[in-house]
Formats: C-alpha cells, sequence, structure tokens
C-alpha cells in the first residue's frame, strides 16, 4: 500500500444495525409519485422475466473493503436466485449500485454513474436499477424522490431484501433500511477463489466527529465466534488461504456477546481460533482502532503463524488537540506507545495508515504535528484524505472550517513526507526472499505477475506461479508503493 490520495474511498466500513422495532414487515412502498408508473413497470419486471431465461445483473462498487464484501454477498444471492453476472451494465436486466458516502467525492462519483443508468431505463424500461449501501441509508427514501427512475434502495443491513423484492410481484418501487442481519450471513461470489473476507461485525460505536460511518451502518454488533470459525472453516475447505476480517473496529469484537447470550470472545481469542484453522496460511484485518489496540493482540502478531506483519492503525491526526476535537480518544503519545508495542514484539511489522488533512480548526502547528509524527514512525503506506464535511456529523458544524488551498496544500506536503519514509522503509526488502502470495498478472506489464508478501506490499515479479500459489521472490528494488523482484525457481524446484 503506498500513498494513493484516496479521494473518497476509504476501507474499514461497518453497518448500522439499527433496531428491529421500526420495522414493519411488508416493505413500504414509497415515493409520492408512485403511482406514476408503477403498475407499467411491474408489468414490465414481470414480462422480461417470461421472456429472459437467466437475467443478468451488473454491479457497480464504490468505497471501503466492507462495500467490496458486500458485493460479494449481493452477487452470491443473485445467482442463486438464477442471475448470471453481465460484463457491462449495458448488457444488465438489474443496475446495481453498491454506494459509499465517506466523503463528498464518493457521492459524487456515484451520482455521475447514475446518471448513465437513467439513460439506460429511459431506453429499455424494464432494466431494474437497484441502489444499496451507505449512500442510499444516508438519504433512504429521498432517493426516490430525486431519482424516481430508481426500483429498489436498500442499507447495508438490508442487502437480502433485494431478493425479496426481485421475487415479489410488487408493483411500486421499494426502500429499505433496518438492520435485519449480516450480509456475510449470504451466500459469496469470491472475486478470488482463494481469498475471502470474513465479516466479523456491523456497524461503529465510536463517535469520530467527523464520520458519516455510524449513522450508515449503526451501532457496532458482533457475529458469535462460533459462527466466525465455522464460516472460516468453509471457507478454508472451499480453497480459500488468505482470510481478512472486517469490521469498523475489529479489535473491539466481541464486547457485546454476552449481553447478546453468546459466549464471551475478544479478537486476540478469535484470532487464535482462525490461526488454528487447517489451510488459513494468512490472516489479515482492517481496521482495529488504536485505543483498543491491546497488547494481547499485538502478541498475536509476534506468536500466531497465519497472522501477517502487517497492521493497519488509522491515525488521523498527529496533533492531540485535534485528535481531541475529531472524538478519537487517543492522544499522540498513546498512538506512539501502540507503535512502540508493536515494533517491540514484531520489529518488522509493516504499518499503515489513513490520516485527515484540513479538520476544522487545524492550525499549521498542528499540522507540523502530523508531519513530525509521520516521519518518526516511517509508514509503510498510508490513505491520506481531505477532510470532508458530512452531512449531520458533528464536525460539519463546527465554525472553523479550514479553507480549500490551505488543505490542498498541506495535503502536497503531507503526501512528500509518507512518500519518501515509505520508500525508505521499502528498501528493507531489496536483497530478502519473501513469500508472495500471486493475484495474477501485473496491471503494468502483463508478462510480469502480480501477489502481495506477508507486510501487505504489491510485488511485481517475473516468474512462473500461477494465481493461488504461494511462492518465494528475492526482491531486487522497492519503491514506494510495490516491489519488483524474480521468482526464486531454486525454491521452485526445491518444492517439488
Ligand atoms: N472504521 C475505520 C475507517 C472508517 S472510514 C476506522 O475508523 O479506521 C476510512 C477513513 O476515511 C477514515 O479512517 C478516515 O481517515 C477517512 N474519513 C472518514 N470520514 C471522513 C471525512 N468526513 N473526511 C475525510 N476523510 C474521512
Ligand atoms: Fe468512523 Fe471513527 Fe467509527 Fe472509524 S472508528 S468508522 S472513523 S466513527
Ligand atoms: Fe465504507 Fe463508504 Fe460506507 S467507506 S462503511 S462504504 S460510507
Amino acid at each position: 500500500m503506498g500513498t494513493p490520495i484516496r479521494d473518497g474511498a476509504a476501507r474499514g466500513a461497518r453497518r448500522r444495525p439499527e433496531p428491529r422495532a421500526a420495522r414493519g414487515d411488508e416493505p413500504r412502498a414509497r415515493r409520492a409519485d408512485a403511482a406514476a408508473t408503477p403498475i407499467a413497470r411491474g408489468s414490465a419486471r414481470r414480462a422480461r422475466y417470461a421472456v429472459t431465461a437467466m437475467p443478468r445483473y451488473h454491479v457497480t462498487t464504490f468505497g471501503c473493503q466492507m462495500n467490496e464484501h458486500d458485493s460479494e454477498r449481493m452477487k452470491g444471492m443473485l445467482e442463486s436466485l438464477g442471475y448470471t453476472e453481465a460484463p457491462s451494465q449495458d448488457e444488465a436486466d438489474l443496475i446495481l449500485f453498491n454506494t459509499c458516502s465517506i466523503r463528498e467525492a464518493a457521492d459524487s462519483r456515484f451520482l455521475a454513474h447514475l446518471g448513465h443508468a437513467k439513460r439506460r431505463k429511459r431506453e429499455r424500461p424494464d432494466v431494474v436499477i437497484g441502489v444499496g449501501g451507505c449512500w442510499a441509508q444516508s438519504v433512504k427514501e429521498e432517493i426516490f424522490q430525486r431519482f424516481p427512475f430508481v426500483d429498489v434502495a436498500f442499507g447495508p443491513g438490508q442487502v437480502h431484501k433485494l431478493a425479496e423484492f426481485l421475487t415479489s410481484d410488487s408493483l411500486t418501487a421499494q426502500g429499505f433500511f433496518e438492520f435485519e442481519g449480516f450480509t456475510g450471513d449470504l451466500p459469496a461470489k469470491r472475486a478470488r477463489d482463494f481469498q475471502g473476507w470474513l465479516q466479523i461485525s456491523v456497524g461503529c460505536n465510536m463517535k469520530c466527529s467527523y464520520c458519516i460511518v455510524p449513522s450508515t451502518r449503526g451501532r457496532d454488533v458482533g457475529r458469535p465466534l462460533a459462527t466466525l470459525v465455522a464460516e472460516a472453516e468453509r471457507m478454508a475447505a472451499e480453497g480459500v488461504t488468505e482470510v481478512t476480517l472486517l469490521g469498523q473496529n475489529v479489535n473491539a469484537y466481541g464486547r457485546d456477546l454476552a449481553r447478546r447470550g453468546y459466549p464471551r470472545a475478544t479478537f486476540a481469542e478469535l484470532l487464535r481460533a482462525i490461526d488454528a484453522i487447517d489451510g488459513i496460511r494468512r490472516i489479515r484485518y482492517t481496521s482495529p482502532h488504536p485505543q483498543d489496540m491491546k497488547e494481547d493482540v499485538i502478541r498475536a502478531h509476534a506468536e500466531l503463524p497465519s497472522l501477517c506483519e502487517h497492521v493497519h492503525l488509522p491515525l488521523q491526526s498527529g496533533s492531540s488537540r485535534v485528535l481531541k476535537r475529531m472524538r478519537r480518544t487517543y492522544t499522540r503519545e498513546r498512538y506512539l506507545d501502540r507503535v512502540a508495542l508493536l515494533r517491540e514484539h514484531v520489529p518488522d511489522i509493516a504499518i499503515t495508515t489513513d490520516i485527515i488533512v484540513g479538520f476544522p480548526g487545524e492550525t499549521e502547528e498542528d499540522f507540523e504535528q502530523t508531519l513530525s509524527l509521520c516521519e518518526e514512525v516511517g509508514y509503510d503506506g498510508a490513505f491520506t484524505f481531505i477532510y470532508s464535511p458530512r452531512r449531520e456529523t458533528e464536525a460539519a458544524a463546527m465554525p472553523d472550517q479550514i479553507p480549500h488551498e490551505v488543505k490542498v496544500e498541506r495535503m502536497e506536503r503531507l503526501v512528500e513526507v509518507i512518500q519518501r519514509r515509505a520508500r525508505e522503509r521499502a528498501q528493507r526488502f531489496v536483497g530478502r526472499t519473501l513469500e508472495v502470495l500471486v493475484e495474477g498478472p501485473s496491471r503494468t506489464d502483463p508478462s510480469k505477475l502480480r501477489g502481495r508478501c506477508r507486510h501487505n506490499k504489491v510485488v511485481n515479479f517475473t516468474g512462473l506461479a500461477r494465481p493461488g500459489e504461494y511462492v518465494q521472490v528475492e526482491i531486487t528494488s522497492a519503491t514506494s508503493q510495490t516491489l519488483a523482484g524474480e521468482e526464486s525457481l531454486l525454491a521452485r524446484a526445491g518444492a517439488r
């Protein structure tokens, strides 16, 4: 991971459990204007089903890994209903968007895509348009007023309702926004057979003052340990060797289990249980919160053979004053102390982060503290974000918003430090032989292969391996973002 200026996308997310009490069993028809088109729409849909043996879907995914995971489950669910995947929106009978709302840029990107879907609907009124995910959850019913061509909308806690909608004879557009279940309980369609997501929890109980996620994904609810272990065992039996545990605040895992009548468990115990599963060679997780990065989890990195030597530890700001206004619940010193403890137990560990520049009230001095912390830590990579005011968040109402030019100028200075330090850090791999899980051809040079080492660096290399194989690669050069090398054919011969 290098320093992409991740412009809106983000990773780590959670899902919003909302009280079930609010849920009616019937899907609520919305849209004041629903009466204008529903009959045509409903009958068109039925007609299409009659003539199309295998309806085709297309899903466009925005946002974090949580959304990528949810999209895989959406696809798995649709395929269990007899749908097949279309290579493009234009060839699909069902056009779906899994949306993100983390920053304004994410909203705008999605709205641009929606324009294309609108034109498609005009050409072929029987096409069904669905909008799921965090943006849908954040605007709820309003979506049908603003975009009358949308047939179905659903929040991250109601992906399964899409199936109900598609199989019903409903004549009106419908929206589903109450939390009802984990997307992780739906069937998966994995992008790669050997890598799997494991959703360990939904939602977030933190109250970071800039963040929309608690309002789109709700309160933190964990899946029981036994369910997770059973799912990971199933994945291993299906050929998954690398599993990524997903949640908004993964290391807070387990706190709600006893209250809900399940056996107690901690995140470190979950890591141990997954490590013990035969066939799982690598465990990753995202994202932990620095507040909950306790010694048991740090020890697990030193002790568990499958737990990778990489931690993504979101910083947000290097200034304790800003951290307090962000409601991050740790100080600069506490953060640095966590980094020191990680390095004490696993000296070579790769550390990546998320940083926001231009948070309201961030002074030049605050920003310099972020720079100095980045110099000191020497991240292996970072996602850097320009602060974006989000609806109904505390920070959006703060008076001292930072001018855009100042944010951009600070971002440039931050990226310089992050990239320089990442490049320097990456040199430690040159001359070493690293285990790489092959993912496919290199994106820049198809004659080469691409994979990831345990430190989560992308490695482009020459070799004979196939996707899914673990190979030894001799690293010959390194930039801030990627490593380059050659597959060790000696090791391959030895392994035979
Ligand atoms: N739950 C994870 C990540 C949540 S969103 C965590 O707490 O680490 C991913 C990243 O998006 C955050 O870490 C933060 O850096 C960034 N982000 C969230 N809200 C933002 C906003 N309003 N403006 C800019 N960046 C934001
Ligand atoms: Fe948002 Fe903070 Fe929760 Fe992360 S921990 S999802 S930044 S509220
Ligand atoms: Fe993820 Fe975006 Fe939602 S970052 S949790 S998809 S708002």
